[in-house]
């Protein structure tokens, strides 16, 4: 049985021996060191949720006890499943963790060359490519898949799969900026070199209008909400046109695409090489 068999296997049992948590300790090896993903781009450019790397991450925490996971004598205590301490980390990795409460669960991916601003927490499952920055008080959820030289600014927050129920992992592709206090969540795609202002939140229900080209993009036929390549996703609204919120004068959030990027995003977006 292969590892991908053997996790199905063990995702249908309620008890489990030393042999079975060997299994999963494989398996969350091969996440930290990237190479099992919850999602992959296959040769045509489409993301492909692995369904069985998230039914391994769940079984995790059915198979894990309750431990105390605060140091001895510590005021500040900490209780989690023993199956997901903090991710083994080492100077070697080179991943620079400024020091001031960040958090990064074991079962994610960082790559070398990411820079951890404190406070942050990258939750399992999470795959982080190089040379990435995660800003303070941002949050990379379960799954999330992000690539190379992103952006994710102070107070972003990158949904994950796991609560509510969700198939797919959101995806940041490489070079994109994700502004202050966004939220991407539901398996939303955001193709390479996007900027998404501040504030935009984009889930599986926001229809996305774009300016540029006079489309809407929207989630459909069970594939996620895709924001293409070069994208400059700002805040906006647009009004309610019948019945109570026309009577009423309502407007309802609609984040817009002004613009596909050019010189000027560049310029506004530009990232610092001495802090990497
Ligand atoms: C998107 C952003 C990069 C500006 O990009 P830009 O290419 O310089 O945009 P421009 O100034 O050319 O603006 C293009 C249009 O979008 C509008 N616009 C730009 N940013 C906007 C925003 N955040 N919200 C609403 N509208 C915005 C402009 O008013 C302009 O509209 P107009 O053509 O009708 O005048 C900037 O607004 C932004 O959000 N930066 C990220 C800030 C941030 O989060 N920093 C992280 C700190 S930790």
């Amino acid at each position: 049985m292969n590892l991908e068999e053997r996790i199905k296997a063990l995702a249908e049992q309620t008890e489990f021996t030393a042999d079975d948590r060997k299994a999963f300790e494989e398996f969350k090896e091969l996440l930290r060191k990237g190479e099992i993903r919850a999602a992959e781009k296959d040769s045509a450019g489409n993301w492909k949720a692995n369904a069985w790397v998230k039914q391994g991450i769940l079984l995790g925490f059915k198979m894990g006890a309750m431990i105390e996971v605060s140091s001895e004598g510590d005021q500040f205590q900490f209780f989690d499943k023993d199956t997901y301490p903090l991710r083994p980390m080492s100077l070697e990795d080179r991943i620079r963790i400024v020091p001031g409460g960040s958090t990064i669960r074991d079962g994610s991916y960082i790559a070398p060359g990411v820079v951890c601003m404190p406070p942050m927490y990258v939750n399992v499952g999470a795959y982080v490519d190089e040379g990435t920055m995660i800003d303070s008080h941002a949050l990379v959820g379960s799954c999330a898949q992000i690539g190379k030289r992103v952006h994710i600014s102070a107070a972003a927050q990158i949904g994950g799969v796991l609560e509510p129920v969700n198939a797919n992992p959101v995806v940041i592709e490489d070079d994109c900026l994700i502004g202050g206090n966004t939220g991407i969540y539901e398996g939303v795609i955001v193709r390479e070199k996007c900027v998404i202002a501040s504030g935009v939140i984009l889930t599986r229900s926001t229809p996305v209008f774009d300016l540029a080209n006079e489309v809407v993009f929207k989630a459909q036929n069970g594939k996620p909400l895709e924001i293409p390549s070069h994208a400059v996703v700002v805040q906006g609204s647009r009004a309610i046109t019948s019945g109570f919120g026309k009577e009423n004068g309502l407007s309802i959030y609609a984040p817009i695409i002004v613009k596909y990027r050019d010189e000027r995003t560049d310029a506004a977006t530009k990232l610092e090489d001495y802090l990497r």
